[in-house]
C-alpha cells in the first residue's frame, strides 16, 4: 500500500463559489507550507466550485487535487441536470468520486449504475474515488463482507478489466464508509476497519491482478479521531464530509494525521 496518506474533502451539497474562495485563501497557503513531501490532498466541491477551484489552484501552482462529487455514465445527450466525464476533465478535475452511499441510498443508484459510470470515467482518464461500505442492517447481521463484496465485483468487472481500463488501478481510491458512520458521530474501531481493508485488498488483487488500490476510511472522521485511524498501515487515507467544511478543520486534521511535517 502506497506510504503517503491521501486525505480527501467531499463538502456533499455546500459552499458557494463566493464560500469556495474564502475556503481555497486559507487552505492553498497553509498547505503549500506542509513540508516539501506534503500529502495528497482531494477537494470535491460542488459541480459550480468547480471551476473556480480549478483556476484558482492552477494559478497558485497547488498540488492540490480537484474530484467531483457525481457524474452521469452517458457521454452527452438529453439528460437534463446531469453532468458527463467529459465534462469533468473539460472543468479541470482529476478525480470523481463514483457510488458514494448518498447517490445509491437517496438517489436510487444501482450497482449497475455505479458500474456504467466507473466504465465512463476510466474511458475519459479520470481516477476513480469508489465507495463502498454496508448499512447497519448488514453489520447487525454479519453481512458486511458480502455486501462490500458485491458492490465490488459489480463494479470491478471483466468488461473493465479485459479493456485495459484498470490498468492504472493502483492509482485508484477505494473508500469504504460504513453507511451506519457517516453523519453520525458513530465510527468503528481502526483495528475493524484494517480487517475490512485487508480484505478488500485481497479481493482487488485477486479480480484485476494489476496492483493495488489506495485504500482510505470515511465516516465521522474528525480532529478526534483523525490520529486513530491513520495508525494502522492498511488504511491509507480518509473521506472526510462534515470536518472538511471548515479550512482550518481540515488542515488541523492533516497536521495531526502527519504528524505537523
Ligand atoms: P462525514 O465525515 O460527515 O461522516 O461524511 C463522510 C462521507 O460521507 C464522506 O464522503
Amino acid at each position: 500500500m502506497a506510504s503517503i496518506p491521501c486525505f480527501i474533502a467531499n463538502w456533499k451539497m455546500n459552499k458557494t463559489v463566493t464560500e469556495t474562495a474564502s475556503y481555497l485563501s486559507d487552505f492553498i497557503g497553509k498547505y503549500a507550507e506542509l513540508s516539501d513531501h506534503p500529502p495528497q490532498v482531494i477537494i470535491a466541491p460542488s459541480f459550480t466550485s468547480l471551476s473556480i477551484m480549478a483556476n484558482t489552484l492552477k494559478e497558485q501552482g497547488s498540488k492540490i487535487a480537484l474530484a467531483a462529487q457525481n457524474l452521469h455514465f452517458e457521454p452527452s445527450g438529453a439528460f437534463t441536470g446531469e453532468i458527463s466525464a467529459e465534462m469533468l476533465c473539460a472543468a479541470g478535475c482529476d478525480y470523481v468520486i463514483i457510488g458514494h452511499s448518498e447517490r445509491r441510498n437517496l438517489f436510487g443508484e444501482t450497482d449497475e449504475m455505479v458500474h456504467r459510470k466507473l466504465l465512463s470515467a476510466r474511458k475519459a482518464g479520470l481516477i476513480p474515488i469508489i465507495c463502498i461500505g454496508e448499512s447497519l442492517k448488514d453489520r447487525h447481521t454479519e453481512k458486511t463482507w458480502p455486501r462490500l463484496q458485491g458492490q465490488l465485483s459489480a463494479v470491478l468487472t471483466d468488461d473493465i478489466i479485459k479493456s485495459g481500463l484498470a490498468e492504472n488501478i493502483s492509482d485508484w481510491l477505494i473508500a469504504y464508509e460504513p453507511v451506519w458512520a457517516i453523519g453520525t458521530g458513530e465510527t468503528p474501531e481502526p483495528d475493524e476497519v484494517a480487517d475490512v481493508h485487508r480484505q478488500i485488498q485481497g479481493f482487488i488483487e485477486n479480480t484485476a491482478g494489476k496492483g493495488s488500490p489506495r485504500i482510505l476510511y470515511g465516516g465521522s472522521v474528525s480532529e478526534k479521531n483523525i490520529e486513530t485511524f491513520m495508525k494502522p498501515p492498511e488504511i491509507g487515507g480518509v473521506l472526510v464530509g462534515g470536518a472538511s467544511l471548515s479550512a482550518e478543520t481540515f488542515f488541523k486534521m492533516i497536521a495531526l494525521a502527519t504528524n505537523g511535517t
